[in-house]
């Protein structure tokens, strides 16, 4: 039989509720969504079991998702890098030694002196009370350069920073400012754990004409129906190259800020099991319903199962 003929077997998942002091040794067994704070999960996760890492942490002061203990809504920008590099040392911890984590980020500017920002309409999650007050440092106007002041403290605590990938985003909204360029793209960094010797099959993913992968990548936003209540999903497309390059299948992929599931989707899709984690009980219910409709199977224990080292949700 060709062994294209073959069908995949549908990824399998189980959702847990996080319960801090009880570890995950079954959820990395498997592919699992938890519900619960990133780092307190990060802590309870063994160490060296997680191949690579693809996540998208929430940007600073940009959005409010609407629950206590959000990443994002720290006061000082340097409390939020702060907050995220602690979180990465645990990153780190749960990372194999050969494995690498691709980091999206957004920037965002300071308030140039506004300290309300109007509801914005098409996206309720915009519509953010208050403004921090400008950095110390920094000046009205500036950008902040957030993604930047990430990636030099993660190198300072052992990080390689690998690469700067740019995500260009050919269909990016218009921005009604007069002084400046609209924003057209983000961040991507590539981190390995040490110098040479993680896992990177640069034969894995060819560009346009054959080439190698390059830095700038072309990618359309995209919005999908079931994420309607959430405002900042990966394309898969940019998640792919990621995920096809940095593991195989059967390893295990993490997104610590999991948000509709975009990154399960793509890793289960490739063959790779999986790990999210998210804050927001609705928006994990969201990366349930996505991939049980793309033909996972979620085969969360009830109260009574074994299955589970934790409550199911
Ligand atoms: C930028 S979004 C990620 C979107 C995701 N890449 C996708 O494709 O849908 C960031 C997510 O982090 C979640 N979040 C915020 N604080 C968190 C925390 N402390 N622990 C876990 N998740 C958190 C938010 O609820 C939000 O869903």
């Amino acid at each position: 039989m060709d062994d294209s003929l073959i069908p995949l077997r549908a990824p399998r998942f189980a959702r847990y509720e996080h319960t801090l002091g009880r570890g995950y040794a079954d959820a990395v067994e498997g592919s699992s969504l938890i519900l619960g704070d990133a780092l307190g999960v990060l802590s309870a996760m063994p160490a060296q079991s997680v191949q690579t890492v693809v996540t998208s942490p929430p940007y600073w002061s940009l959005r409010d998702y609407g629950i206590d203990g959000q990443v994002g809504l720290e006061e000082s920008v340097y409390d939020f890098i702060d907050h995220l590099a602690q979180l990465f040392d645990q990153v780190w911890r749960v990372l194999r030694d050969d494995g690498t984590l691709w980091l999206n980020i957004g920037d965002s500017y300071t308030s140039g002196g506004r300290t309300w920002r109007a509801p914005d309409r098409k996206n309720v999650a915009r519509a953010m009370s208050l403004r921090p007050a400008t950095p110390d440092g920094l000046k009205p106007k500036d950008l902040i350069g957030v993604p930047w002041r990430l990636a030099f403290a993660l190198q300072e605590r052992g990080w390689y920073l690998r690469s700067d990938i740019i995500w260009e985003k050919p269909n990016a909204q218009p921005e009604s400012v007069r002084d400046r360029p609209t924003r057209s793209h983000e961040f991507v960094f590539f981190f390995s754990k040490r110098e040479k010797g993680y896992k990177y099959d640069v034969d894995a993913v060819r560009g346009p004409n054959g080439r190698r992968l390059r830095t700038v990548w072309p990618i359309k936003t995209q919005a999908f129906r079931e994420a309607s209540g959430h405002f900042a999903t990966f394309p898969p497309t940019l998640v792919e190259p990621c995920v096809t390059i940095a593991s195989e299948p059967g390893d295990l992929v993490l997104d610590p800020f999991v948000g509709s599931g975009t990154t399960p989707l793509v890793a289960g899709s490739l063959g790779r099991r999986f790990i999210g984690i998210e804050l927001n009980p609705e928006y994990l219910t969201m990366a349930t319903r996505r991939l049980t409709k793309a033909g996972f199977v979620d085969i969360t224990p009830d109260d009574s199962g074994e299955a589970g080292s934790d409550a199911a949700l």
